[in-house]
């Protein structure tokens, strides 16, 4: 088991007191990420007492610590999942050998851009949802948002350790690159294009942190496969503080759906209430589904094939032994691509069609929480139910980008597409009525009326729990 060095400036279990240089170069980085928090995180919020967990060590179970903490004061540190002894390179190219403790020349700018795409997304996300908790909910929703953008903010200090510790001088300027992009800026924006949305209603928070949190967590899965262990491990610790995030979006988009159901049942109008009518969630669910599944890149990539044949990027759950070639060169993948106003087949071989197979387990996914979302509205005997769209719909990058979907993934015109865009994606209107239903609820154990309370609070507290304390 690694030694975890809670004390240090920087807590981590990478034994930085041996590494003078590396201690060095992050410690003045250390500033520089502090700076960037107070300018452009949930900074009307600083000088009040979150109750936050923590990240003190990676072992099972006993992890994370809670307490009151102000923002600024949090201890991001730098955990790795404990090394697996005599690790071998269980996919691609290179499989049976040694894994690699350092980078091979050969990957090492397919690697460092991989590091920085991942990395840059995290204080991309902070910063989208800046302004949120002045809406919250409840104090309840209000320390989850926190909780979420904390925990980014040691992501990224997850990805700059890597960029630090194995990419010289070329790793460093990235390391500042990544806090000097901003989320929406027209000359400097973040790379991907999911993360430059503002997230101004808690309905995009919370749908963003179902579906955009959980492609994080396929590209994550993908790279704790990889034969770079230090990367690997990083990937796997950085897992364990996600499940929370997209568990905060399943519930949130859950806990919308059940009060809406709750007042239709009563024979209210959600619309004369302040609370969001079903087809309005179904809208921003089409909207921010799509959107999500863009960022698994195209469906048909020489890019992906490269990363898994030289071991960077594996399949989900690679490592499980549920794939029965693990070379990937004797299958192919199926597609439906659009030709002209039909649709006809094509054979994608496997290693071109990595990005389609990691999308189809995130699609299954989803599948499997948007019928949690609908068992519940069968137990309230509401006939709506909520349809994840088609993987055709509305997409910007890959074989469907080029032709129009309906949410069934039927081909369809664009002028037939068109007309019917308001009824499939929230329009002005919607986000108007959304934006209207926003009001803070400070009151502890009190929500706002669009929302449903959680069965309990975090960490066993009761839901009256003082979860957020105003300076
Ligand atoms: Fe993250
Ligand atoms: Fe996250």
């Amino acid at each position: 088991m690694s030694q975890v060095d809670l004390e240090a400036r920087i807590p981590n279990n990478v034994g930085l007191r041996e590494d003078k240089r590396l201690l060095r170069a992050l410690e003045k980085w250390q500033p520089a990420f502090i700076d960037w928090w107070k300018d452009t995180g949930p900074s009307d919020f600083n000088a009040d007492q979150i109750y936050l967990r923590t990240a003190i060590g990676v072992g099972k179970g006993g992890w994370a610590h809670f307490d009151y903490v102000k923002m600024p004061d949090y201890r991001w540190g730098i955990f790795l999942a404990d090394p697996v002894v005599d690790r071998k390179i269980h996919f691609g190219d290179h499989i049976g050998e040694s894994i690699w403790n350092d980078v091979p020349g050969e990957m090492r700018n397919r690697l460092r851009r991989l590091i920085v795409t991942q990395g840059d997304t995290e204080p991309a996300s902070v910063e989208q949802q800046r302004l949120l908790g002045h809406t919250a909910p409840s104090l309840y929703d209000m320390r989850s948002l926190f909780q979420v953008n904390a925990e980014e903010g040691r992501h990224l200090w997850a990805m700059v350790y890597l960029l630090h510790s194995y990419f010289g001088a070329d790793g460093r300027d990235e390391a500042d690159a990544l806090l000097e992009r901003r989320s929406g800026d027209e000359d400097s924006p973040r790379i991907l294009e999911a993360f430059n949305k503002p997230i101004t209603t808690w309905l995009d928070f919370f749908c963003f942190t179902t579906f955009t949190d959980r492609d994080g967590k396929y590209q994550l899965a993908a790279l704790a496969e990889s034969s770079f262990d230090p990367l690997a491990r990083t990937t796997q610790f950085m897992l364990t503080e996600e499940a929370y995030h997209m568990q905060t979006g399943e519930n949130g988009v859950g806990r919308i759906i059940h009060r809406c159901a709750e007042l239709m049942h009563a024979g209210e109008d959600p619309r004369k209430v302040g609370a969001i009518p079903l087809d309005i969630v179904q809208r921003y669910i089409n909207e921010w589904a799509s959107a999500s599944m863009d960022l698994f890149g195209g469906e048909d990539s020489t890019n992906a094939a490269e990363s898994f044949a030289s071991g960077l990027k594996g399949r989900y759950r690679e490592g499980d032994g549920i794939y029965k070639d693990p070379k990937a060169l004797e299958h192919s993948y199926k597609a439906e691509v659009p030709e002209g106003d039909h649709m006809v087949e094509k054979e994608i071989p496997l290693r071109r069609a990595m990005n389609a197979l990691l999308l189809d387990s995130y699609v299954a996914d989803c599948q499997r929480i948007v019928s949690r979302w609908n068992r519940d509205l069968e137990r309230q005997q509401i006939d709506f139910r909520i349809v994840l769209p088609s993987k055709r719909f509305n997409r910007h990058q890959g074989i469907y980008s080029s032709a129009c979907f309906t949410p069934q993934g039927e081909l369809v015109d664009a002028e037939a597409w068109n007309s019917q865009r308001e009824v499939w994606l929230p329009s002005q209107a919607d986000r108007d009525y959304v934006e209207s239903c926003m009001v803070a609820v400070r009151e502890p154990g009190k929500f706002a009326n669009w929302i449903s309370p959680p069965p309990r609070g975090v960490n066993d507290q009761p839901l009256d729990f003082e979860f957020v304390k105003f300076h």
